[in-house]
């Protein structure tokens, strides 16, 4: 059984369609231990919840110092014993340590196609923004593996998706998610947990 730890910031949708996936059988030899969140009150943390996985808070506010934060990320991480950390909308620069510790074992979706609209200051909403202000008549997702750039790793899974007249960032971020995101996801921890 894969060990994967879910890390996320907001509304949680990407971590919805894991559980659902592994409630579906979609996913196999998948065990989530974990859903941890660097914000307060967002309602991935319920949807964790209701799921009946661990869950909590690790927010930088609780921390003297980004490095003490980053440390404390790292121990609560460690504490579930994962195979797999998944960065399901975690909108934090993942720690060195964390790399270094967890090498080709995190994984992050990214909604856009790498590298068109990726790398700092490119996160939710704005990388739509960004899409639609370039005039791209196609967009899309991307799962990697997390190396110490930023969405720099290797490309696992992409699928593209098409910009239509009169999109608004949120309507392409929704098609988006449903077209793409919500099953890129699971497919790629999927095949992690099953490859041999
Ligand atoms: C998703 O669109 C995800 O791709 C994006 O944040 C959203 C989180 O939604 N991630 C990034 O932009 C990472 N750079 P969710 O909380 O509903 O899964």
């Amino acid at each position: 059984m894969l060990r994967v730890v879910v890390l996320v910031s907001g509304g949680g949708t990407n971590l919805q369609a894991i559980i659902d996936s592994v409630n579906n059988g979609t996913i196999t030899n998948t065990e989530l231990v974990g859903v941890i969140s660097n914000n307060y009150g967002v309602y991935a943390l319920e949807r964790a919840k209701n799921a009946g996985i661990d869950n909590q808070v690790v927010s930088p506010k609780d921390y003297p110092s980004r490095e003490a934060f980053n440390d404390a990320l790292l121990e609560k991480v460690n504490a579930y014993n994962p195979d797999l950390i998944v960065l399901a909308g975690f909108l934090v620069v993942i720690p060195e340590k964390m790399i270094d510790a967890y090498e080709n074992k995190i994984i992050n979706i990214h909604p856009s196609l790498i590298p068109s609209f990726c790398g700092t200051g490119y996160y939710g909403l704005k990388v739509h923004e960004a899409a639609l202000s370039r005039g791209v008549k196609v967009s899309g997702a991307t799962v990697h593996y997390v190396d110490k750039g930023t969405d720099t790793g290797p490309i696992i899974l992409q699928k593209a998706v098409e910009v239509k007249e009169g999109d608004t960032p949120k309507t392409l971020q929704q098609r988006i998610m449903e077209e793409a995101e919500w099953k890129l996801l699971p497919a790629a921890i999927n095949m992690i947990a099953n490859r041999s």
